[in-house]
């Protein structure tokens, strides 16, 4: 009898303890955390583990030791167990203060609620690919569409000099509007 009781406590408590989580919001509650203090080394440049935790697919593939979350199950999930690790050798983040509680609640109610995310979720544009990072090409010259507009030099150079500006115009205005 005492166990049913115990049995029927325990399931009113979580059912209590339920109602009174409130709900998180994946990019609302979660995301920004990620970014704050993970991003630098799982995400767009680094990888650590093979993880990235920059969007909620990332996060659901895993890294080198597969899943990092079991949905639904966040005491069962590697994430929380290496935010919370007590050693520091295993505790992410490997940097600076490790998260506080109210964080690892976050992400531990969002892993229990079904780890609920857009399903559009953008990966981030990788900094590198800017334009500003890239060796610059030299671009072939365009082809003249109509060559016979062009002349030959020869003959340019005997063409007077408002012949020779308006040839340039003209071939100006095809090509811009051909
Ligand atoms: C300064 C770099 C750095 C930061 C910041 C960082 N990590 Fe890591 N993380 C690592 C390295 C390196 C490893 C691989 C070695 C290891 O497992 O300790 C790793 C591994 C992991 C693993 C194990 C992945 C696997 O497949 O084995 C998890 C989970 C993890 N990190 C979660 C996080 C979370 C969550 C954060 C942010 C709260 C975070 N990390 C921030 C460097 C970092």
């Amino acid at each position: 009898m005492p166990k049913i009781l115990a049995g029927i406590l325990a399931v009113l408590f979580s059912a209590v303890q339920l109602a009174f989580t409130a709900e998180v919001d994946y990019a609302r509650d979660v995301k920004p955390i990620f970014k704050e203090r993970c991003f630098a080394c799982h995400g767009v440049l680094k990888q650590e583990s093979g993880l990235r935790l920059d969007t909620a697919a990332g996060i659901r593939f895993g890294g080198d030791s597969g899943s990092v979350i079991k949905v639904r199950e966040s005491a069962a999930s590697l994430l929380i167990e290496r935010v919370t690790a007590s050693d520091e050798a295993n505790r992410m983040p490997p940097e600076g203060k490790p998260l506080t509680a109210g964080q690892i609640e976050s992400i531990k109610v969002w892993i229990d609620q079904g780890a609920i995310a857009p399903a559009n979720e953008q990966l981030a544009e990788d900094p590198r690919q800017h334009w500003s990072f890239q060796r610059p090409t030299r671009r072939s010259v365009p082809r003249v569409k109509n060559e016979s507009l062009c002349g030959n030099p020869e003959a340019l150079g005997r063409a007077s000099r408002p012949t020779l500006q308006l040839r340039f115009v003209v071939v100006l205005a095809q090509e811009s509007f051909a």
